[in-house]
Order: C-alpha cells, then structure tokens, then sequence
C-alpha cells in the first residue's frame, strides 16, 4: 500500500485521535495525501497532528475541530473545509463509540445514532460537490459486524441474532434507538446497519459519477472502544482479551485498502468484512427501506425535511 502515491489528493479522517484512525490517517499522509482530522478536542487534535508530522515528515495535516455529535459542529467542519480545499478525494468516515447507556445529543437525538451514523452521513452529504470536484473519490464507512449479531458474548452456540430495522422505525430520528428495550450494542449496531444501507442508497445515486461508497467492518481490534464494549464482569479479562484481538495498524488495513488501492477503484456499494467482500444482514438490501433511511437521515440536515410515505 505505501507504494501508492496519493501526492496531489485531500483526505478527511474522522475518529484520527486514537485507535485506527490514527493509523488511517498516518498511512494517506505517507502515501503523500493532504490530510484533514476532525477532533473533538484541540490538545489531541494538536497531538494527533505532531505525531502524524513527525512520523511521516510532512507539514500537511491540518486538524478540524468538531464535536461529531453535534449537528452545529457538522456544519461548521463542512463549511471549514469546503473554504479551504476545492476537492476531496478520500472521506474515511471512521469516528465511532459506544455508550454504556442511553445518551441524547443537544439536538435531541439518541448518541449512538448521532456518533455512529449521522454524522458521517452529514459529511459526506455536506462534502458531496467537494468529493464530486476530487473524482474519482473514495468513501469509506468503518462499521461492524455487530449489525449481523447483536449477541456481545458469543460462546452460547444460538443463531446469531442481526439487529432488527421496520419502516415504523425510521419515521422520525426522535425515534430511533428509543428509551423503551434500549441495549447499548444493539443502538451501535441498528446505527452502523443505516450507515451500511445509506451506503448502498448513495452509490446507488453515485453510480457513474466517479465516487466510491464502500462499508467496512475492521475486525476485533485491540482500541479504546473495546473496553466500553465490555459488559462489566469481563472487564478483569480486558488485558487478556485486547492481547487476542488485532492491533490498530492491522485493523485499519482494511480501510485503507478501500480507501486507496488501486484494485479497489471500482468497487462500490459494497460491504466487506476485513478484506473479504460480504453480505450485510438482509433487511439492508430492502430498496424502500433503504430510500426511507436515506430520507429520515437527511431530516438531520433540514428538520422541515418531510419524509415520504408519513
Ligand atoms: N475496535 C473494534 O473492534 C471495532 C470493531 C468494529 C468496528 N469498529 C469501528 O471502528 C471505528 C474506529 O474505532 P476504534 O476501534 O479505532 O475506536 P477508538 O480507539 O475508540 O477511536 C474512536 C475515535 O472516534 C472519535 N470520536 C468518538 N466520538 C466522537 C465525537 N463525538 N466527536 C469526534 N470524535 C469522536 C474518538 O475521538 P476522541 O479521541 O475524542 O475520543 C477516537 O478518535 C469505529 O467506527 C468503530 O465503531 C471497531
């Protein structure tokens, strides 16, 4: 991969201040890519950007800030951007987390939906001209398998058991991942299964225009997000599981590989589990379901937005 020569293209990385982020981010500034990180916070942002500098030797990395549960803070980074670079060739929509419990953002929304989902939806919604000026120009969503299998211990030999998603649910973003029968994992997952179908939904409008859209789940990587995975009487275990899992410079091989190899650039509206193309669970391949999570993601950037079939 550090054969390819990306000298000359724009790259946003989100989630870049740990985790694989870091490395994503680290491995387009040495194959010679402008970087962009968006942080939430401006020492790691800073940090992040030094690290990155020295690493490669480079001065081109700039950083972001930007709550990405914020809808004000979307704007603002895609307004930032947009006034500084006229294109954009790699959007790696890779931020991520997990709430031990119900969390609402200032704009009244359940955070795993916010973090998880819309915010890289409103990325890439928001850099569309952007990444239309750069092409052919890469999407890439890091999501997980989780959507496929909502079951956090998996040592019972039980059917797995994929997220479940009804059109009654996607008719308000109020009313997603709601307060009644909430569980943490499975809101990370019905959120990272609507950024796997909006995928779908967006290639499919994208199709001939030179942009790629392409889901990824990394693996089991050994970041920070694992330890909130962890239901709390595993949490001794934590150091004895982080050691079986991939490291972070294994885990984002996969979404560089989206990213920026060259046999990858025409692939598009795919999912793939590390490098193996996949299928996602099957409710994600239901065209109307899919144009209504399309269209109730989209109220998050215009709430007068009326969705139909309401
Ligand atoms: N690790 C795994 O086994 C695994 C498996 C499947 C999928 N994934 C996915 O892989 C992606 C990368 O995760 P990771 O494992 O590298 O986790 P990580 O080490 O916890 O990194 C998460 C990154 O997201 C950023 N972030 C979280 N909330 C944010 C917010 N509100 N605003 C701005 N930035 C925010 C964090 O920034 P701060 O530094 O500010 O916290 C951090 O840089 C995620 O999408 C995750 O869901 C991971």
């Amino acid at each position: 991969m550090s054969a390819v020569d990306l000298t000359g293209k724009v790259s946003m990385v989100t989630g870049a201040t740990g985790g694989m982020g870091q490395v994503i981010a680290t491995e387009l500034a040495r194959m010679g890519s402008t970087v962009v990180v968006v942080a939430r916070d401006t020492a790691r942002g800073e940090r992040t950007r030094q690290r990155i500098a020295q690493d490669v030797g480079t001065d081109r990395v700039e950083v972001l800030k930007g709550d990405l549960a914020s809808r004000a803070d979307l704007l603002r980074i895609a307004e930032t951007f947009t006034a500084r670079h006229d294109r954009l060739h790699i959007l790696v929509n890779n931020a991520g987390a997990h709430y031990r419990r119900r969390l609402v953002t200032a704009d009244g929304i359940e955070m795993h939906l916010a973090v998880d989902h819309l915010a890289g939806f409103a990325l890439t919604v928001l850099l569309l001209d952007r990444l239309r000026a750069g092409a052919p120009a890469r999407v890439v969503n890091v999501v997980s398998e989780s959507m496929s299998d909502t079951r956090q211990i998996k040592i019972l030999p039980w059917r797995p058991r994929p997220v479940t998603l009804s059109a009654e649910d996607l008719h308000d973003l109020h009313h997603i991942n709601p307060e009644q029968g909430f569980t943490p994992f499975t809101a990370y997952a019905r959120a990272k299964l609507l950024t796997t179908m909006c995928g779908y939904e967006l290639a499919g409008q994208l199709a001939h225009s030179g942009i790629t859209v392409n889901a990824v789940h990394p693996g089991l990587v050994a970041t920070g997000i694992v330890d909130d995975f962890l239901p709390r009487p595993f949490k001794p275990l934590l150091r004895l599981i982080q050691r079986a899992l991939l490291t972070p410079a294994e885990g984002a091989q996969a979404a560089l590989r989206l990213a920026a190899a060259p046999e990858l650039a025409g692939s598009t509206g795919q999912y793939f589990v590390r490098d193996t193309q996949s299928r996602s669970p099957e409710v994600s391949y239901d065209p109307a379901l899919r144009k209504r999570a399309w269209a109730v993601s989209s109220s998050y950037l215009d709430p007068t937005h009326h969705i139909v079939g309401q």
